[in-house]
């Protein structure tokens, strides 16, 4: 796979894009060169890389620290050390935003599956589609069956929007990994959310082909 830059966004703060990032990163970092960049002035992202630089362990990760307005000419740089980069953005559409949307080979959006938070995203899918990117949506904290999901499924297909096949659980799993500066696979390989992060990491894959 040649470099790739992923930016995770949502305008609709909680949809779990920071964990979802730490996750991704700590999983890819593996077996390739991962760099984050942290455009959210919360910082969550930068304070789990912190975490993570205690833990000797644990394969490295490259914190960029780029403000969203530099992103662009610093990317190129970034791409030469990096197989993977993955960006973290927060949740609101402003200038930043904009850069690290534009700046993407994919877009990766997640969503709660309940009607109100797929409506949340539309300005996500919007600023996606002005700058020409690839989206794909992944539903994240998701009850194991349900009618709503049904619904937002239905609903994202209808938008045509792509869905990504691998559904993220609700599983705490995901936040203690988060609390410890790891990735679920790493913490807790065999559980079913380590196995659902590996199944969603080979449909990014896909997705970015
Ligand atoms: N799959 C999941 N299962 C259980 N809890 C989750 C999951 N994904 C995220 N969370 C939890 O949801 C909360 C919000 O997650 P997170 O901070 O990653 O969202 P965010 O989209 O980055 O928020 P913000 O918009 O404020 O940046 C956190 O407490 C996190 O631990
Ligand atoms: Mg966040």
């Amino acid at each position: 796979m040649p470099p790739s830059i992923i930016t995770i966004a949502q305008q609709k703060g909680g949809a779990g894009k920071t964990t979802l990032v730490a996750s991704l990163a700590a999983a890819w970092a593996a077996t390739r060169r991962v760099t984050i960049i942290d455009i959210d002035p919360q910082h969550s992202l930068t304070r789990w890389h912190g975490l993570r630089a205690a833990r000797k362990s644990a394969p490295a990760i490259t914190l960029a620290e780029i403000a969203g307005w530099r992103l662009a000419g610093e990317l190129d740089k970034l791409r030469r050390n990096s197989d993977i980069i993955l960006i973290d953005s927060p949740p609101q559409i402003d200038t930043d935003a904009r850069q690290a949307v534009r700046a993407a080979d994919l877009v990766l959006v997640p969503i709660q599956p309940s009607p109100p938070d797929l409506w949340a995203a539309e300005g996500t899918f919007g600023l996606a589609q002005a700058e020409k990117r690839r989206l794909a949506i992944v539903l994240n904290r998701a009850p194991a069956t349900g009618k709503l999901r049904g619904m937002v499924e239905a609903d994202i297909a209808r938008l045509g929007h792509r869905l990504l096949p691998t559904v993220l659980g609700n599983r705490t799993g995901f936040a203690t990994a988060f609390a410890l500066g790891l990735g679920v696979t790493e913490t807790a390989p065999r559980s079913r959310a380590a196995e659902e992060l590996r199944s969603l990491l080979a449909d990014i894959e896909g997705a970015l082909e």
